[in-house]
C-alpha cells in the first residue's frame, strides 16, 4: 500500500500547546467530516461507475485508449485488493471515493489524476447511492419471495386449521390459520410493489451532472448509464445530484415492511404465551431466563418487533435531512448513508430471521380450535341463519345476543345447546341450525372471494404461487 497511516507531521507548530490546539482541531475536523468509516462499504459500486465513466471518457476522445485500459486495469485491482481485506481506508482523504482515486494514482501514475475529467464527486455519490441500493433492492426482493413463499407453504397445510378470528382482540368469528397467514401474504406483496417501484424510479444513472451544472466535456452520458444498468441518464443536473428521494422511497418502503414484520411479530408472541399456547416455535428461535427455568422466550419475533423503531427513526431521519436543503448538493447529504444502510442491513436481517423461522411454526390445532368454540365465534353465523329465516338481521342480532348471554351464564357454547333450549329464544330456529353453529360450518359458509372457507384459502394459495412464479 502506498498510503501511511501515520498521523501528518504537525504543521503548526513551535508552541507545545498552540501546535497540538492546531493539530488536533484539524484532526477532529477531519474526522468530523469524514465519510470514509461509513461509505467505504460502497466501493464495488464506486469502482463500477469509475470504470463506466473512464470507458465512455475513452470512446468520445477524452481519455486515449491505453490511459483508459491502465485505469480500468488499476481499478480491477484495487477492488481485488479491498474486495481481500488488504486496503488500508484513509480518513485523511475523507470518503471512499478519494480513498480509491487516490490509490489509483499511487499505482498507476499521472493517468489516475485524469479519471476526475469531466465528473465531481456530487455526482458520483449520488451514482453510487443509486447503484448500492439497486442491488440491495435485488437481495431484499429475493428474500421478501422466500418468506412469502414459506408463508404459501405453511397456508397450504392449514387451510382448515381453525383458529379464533379477532377484533380488538376479542374472539370475533372463526377463521383458518391458512387465512390469517395469507393475510400476511397480502402485506409482504404490497411490500414487494413498493420496493419495485422504489428501484423502477431510481434505476436512472445521475453521472455526468457532475458538480451541480454538467460539464464542458463532449460525455456521453447514454453510455454511462448503459454500462451501469441504468434505464437512462437523468434529465436535470441540479436535481441530480440533491435528489434523495429514491433513499426517503426505499426508507418509507423499509418503515411500512417493518410495520407489517412487527404486526405478525406481535401475534407469534401472543400466540406462543401460556394463555394463548397457539403455536410452538422451535427452541432455536427463542432464549431462555437465567433465572426462570420455565420460560422460552420468543426472542427473534420480539426482537423484530423492536427493530421497526430504528427503520421508523431512519426515515425520520432522512425526511429531517432533506426538508428545505436548497439547490443543489450539500454536504448534508453525507448524512444520507447511514440511516440507508441500517434500514438495509436490519430489513435484510429480519426478512432473513422470519423466512428461517415461519416454515419451522408448528400450530397447535386442537388448542386454536377449542379457543375459538370458547368465544362464542359462530354468534354471527346463528343471526344469518335467523335472517334466512325470515328474521330482520336487527331482531336476529338480538336474539343471537340472548343466547349468548344465557351460554355465558351456563358455560354452553351455542353448538352445545339443545333445539329446546335454542328455541326459546326463537321459534324459527330449527333443527338444521346446528350445521351452521359448527366452526367447520362457519367457516366453509364464507365461500367467496378472500373470504375464510378452506376453498378459497386454497384458491389464493394457488393465486400466490403464481404470482411468486412469475417474479
Ligand atoms: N462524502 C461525500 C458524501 O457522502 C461525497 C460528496 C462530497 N462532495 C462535496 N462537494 N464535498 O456526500
Amino acid at each position: 500500500m502506498s498510503h501511511s497511516s501515520e498521523t501528518k507531521p504537525n504543521a503548526a507548530g513551535s508552541t507545545l500547546w498552540g501546535g497540538r490546539f492546531s493539530e488536533a482541531t484539524d484532526a477532529f475536523v477531519q474526522r468530523f467530516t469524514a465519510s470514509v468509516g461509513f461509505d467505504q462499504r460502497m466501493y464495488r459500486q464506486d469502482i463500477r461507475g469509475s470504470i463506466a465513466h473512464a470507458t465512455m471518457l475513452a470512446s468520445v476522445g477524452v481519455l486515449t485508449e491505453a490511459e483508459k485500459t491502465a485505469i480500468v486495469d488499476g481499478l480491477t485491482a484495487i477492488q481485488a485488493d479491498i474486495d481481500a481485506g488488504q486496503f488500508q481506508w484513509l480518513v485523511e482523504l475523507e470518503d471512499v471515493h478519494m480513498n480509491i482515486e487516490s490509490e489509483l494514482t499511487a499505482r498507476i501514475g499521472i493517468t489516475g489524476k485524469k479519471l476526475h475529467t469531466g465528473r465531481s464527486r456530487n455526482d458520483q455519490v449520488a451514482t453510487d447511492i443509486r447503484l448500492y441500493l439497486r442491488d440491495a433492492i435485488d437481495d431484499i426482493a429475493l428474500a421478501i419471495t422466500h418468506l412469502q413463499t414459506g408463508l404459501v407453504q405453511l397456508a397450504e397445510t392449514h387451510a382448515d386449521t381453525i383458529m379464533p378470528g379477532f377484533t380488538h382482540l376479542q374472539t370475533a368469528q372463526p377463521v383458518t390459520f391458512g387465512h390469517h397467514l395469507m393475510a400476511w401474504y397480502e402485506m409482504l406483496s404490497r411490500d414487494y410493489g413498493r420496493l419495485l417501484g422504489c428501484r423502477r424510479r431510481l434505476n436512472q444513472s445521475p453521472l455526468g451532472a457532475a458538480a451541480l451544472a454538467g460539464t464542458t466535456y463532449p460525455i456521453n452520458r447514454q453510455q454511462t448509464a448503459e454500462l451501469m444498468g441504468f434505464n437512462h441518464p437523468t434529465r436535470n443536473s441540479l436535481d441530480s445530484v440533491s435528489d434523495r428521494d429514491f433513499a426517503l422511497e426505499f426508507a418509507s418502503f423499509a418503515a411500512i415492511l417493518m410495520t407489517h414484520l412487527s404486526r405478525a411479530s406481535e401475534e407469534l408472541v401472543l400466540w406462543t404465551s401460556a394463555q394463548f399456547n397457539f403455536i410452538d416455535l422451535p427452541d432455536r428461535f427463542c432464549t431462555g431466563s437465567s433465572i426462570m427455568p420455565q420460560k422460552k422466550n420468543p426472542d427473534v419475533p420480539e426482537l423484530v418487533r423492536g427493530k421497526t423503531g430504528r427503520v421508523t427513526g431512519n426515515l425520520m431521519s432522512l425526511l429531517t435531512l432533506m426538508k428545505s436543503q436548497p439547490l443543489a448538493y450539500n454536504k448534508d447529504n453525507q448524512e444520507d448513508k447511514e440511516p440507508i444502510f441500517d434500514s438495509v442491513d436490519t430489513v435484510r436481517d429480519c426478512l432473513r430471521a422470519f423466512g428461517d423461522m415461519i416454515p419451522a411454526i408448528k400450530p397447535r390445532k386442537a388448542v386454536m380450535y377449542e379457543a375459538a368454540k370458547r368465544g362464542f365465534a359462530t354468534a354471527t353465523d346463528l343471526a344469518d341463519y335467523l335472517v334466512r329465516k325470515g328474521i330482520a338481521f336487527r331482531d336476529a342480532h338480538e336474539i343471537v345476543g340472548k343466547a349468548v348471554g344465557f351460554g355465558v351464564n351456563s358455560g354452553k357454547d351455542l353448538s352445545e345447546m339443545t333445539l329446546q333450549e335454542l328455541q326459546g329464544f326463537s321459534t324459527a330456529i330449527d333443527a338444521d341450525v346446528f350445521a351452521v353453529l359448527t366452526l367447520e360450518g362457519s367457516v366453509a359458509a364464507r365461500n367467496h372471494i378472500g373470504g375464510t372457507a378452506p376453498a378459497q384459502v386454497r384458491f389464493a394459495v394457488a393465486e400466490a404461487k403464481l404470482e411468486l412464479a412469475g417474479r
